[in-house]
């Protein structure tokens, strides 16, 4: 039996929201959390937990056929990769912040600054959209802590709370985009699983409309 192959996130903020609207859809999915891979009892459905960042090169690659991810992400690592539904959870924003006692008039106060952030891709389009040029950190989480041991003077991460921000101690100074929860497509699905993908789109939409 052909199923459609969808990623979602192993563990972090994405993953709890994700396997809940796919039940919400009626896909029982029995509890794979030490898995790599469950198969849905009811729907032609399979499903891989993955890393976050690594969701992008497996859809391109076809590996898996859809992926429940942040905006984010794919505006990071995935901006060739089509999106359909948005599913109005996980709603966060891509962010630059600096300490709380810096001078901030505009980001071209950042011109020459060291800028920590786990999204590159994301802060260099937008700082070389505003003629600024920054010297960035790549790390890939705790990234707000980098600023107070003297590894950066700025960041850019996503904020939800704020709370890691105000924890702390800085302020946010530009939003450089806002994000949620997306359902991607492989650039490779096949016909036999893009109608697979139609009836989940339908239950998915339909979940989304009484949600409201
Ligand atoms: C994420 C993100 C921010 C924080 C934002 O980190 O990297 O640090 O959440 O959320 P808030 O505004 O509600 O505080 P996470 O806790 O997932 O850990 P990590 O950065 O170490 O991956
Ligand atoms: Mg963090």
């Amino acid at each position: 039996m052909t199923r459609i192959r969808i990623a979602v996130q192993k563990s972090g903020r994405l993953n709890e929201d994700s396997l809940k609207i796919l039940k919400d859809c009626g896909i029982s999915i029995d509890n794979g959390k030490d898995q790599l891979k469950a198969t849905a009892r009811n729907f032609p459905l399979e499903v891989f937990y993955l890393r976050n960042g690594d969701i992008p090169q497996y859809l391109r690659d076809g590996v898996v056929d859809i992926a429940i991810i942040g905006e984010n992400v794919l505006v990071e690592k995935g901006s060739d990769i089509d999106t359909k539904e948005k599913l109005n959870f996980s709603k966060c924003r891509v962010c630059l912040a600096v300490p709380k006692g810096m001078k901030y008039n505009s980001v071209k106060d950042l011109e020459g600054k060291r800028i920590a952030t786990s999204y590159p891709n994301t802060v260099k389009g937008y700082l070389e959209s505003k003629g600024v040029s920054a010297d960035l950190h790549i790390i890939n989480g705790s990234v707000e802590i980098a600023p107070n041991i003297g590894l950066a003077d700025g960041i850019c991460d996503i904020v939800s709370s704020g709370s890691t921000l105000f924890k702390n101690n800085l302020k946010e100074v530009e939003v450089i985009l806002k994000s949620e929860a997306v359902l991607a497509i492989s650039p490779q699905i096949s016909e036999e699983r893009i109608e697979i993908l139609e009836k989940l789109r339908f239950r998915i939409k339909s979940v989304l409309q009484a949600r409201q």
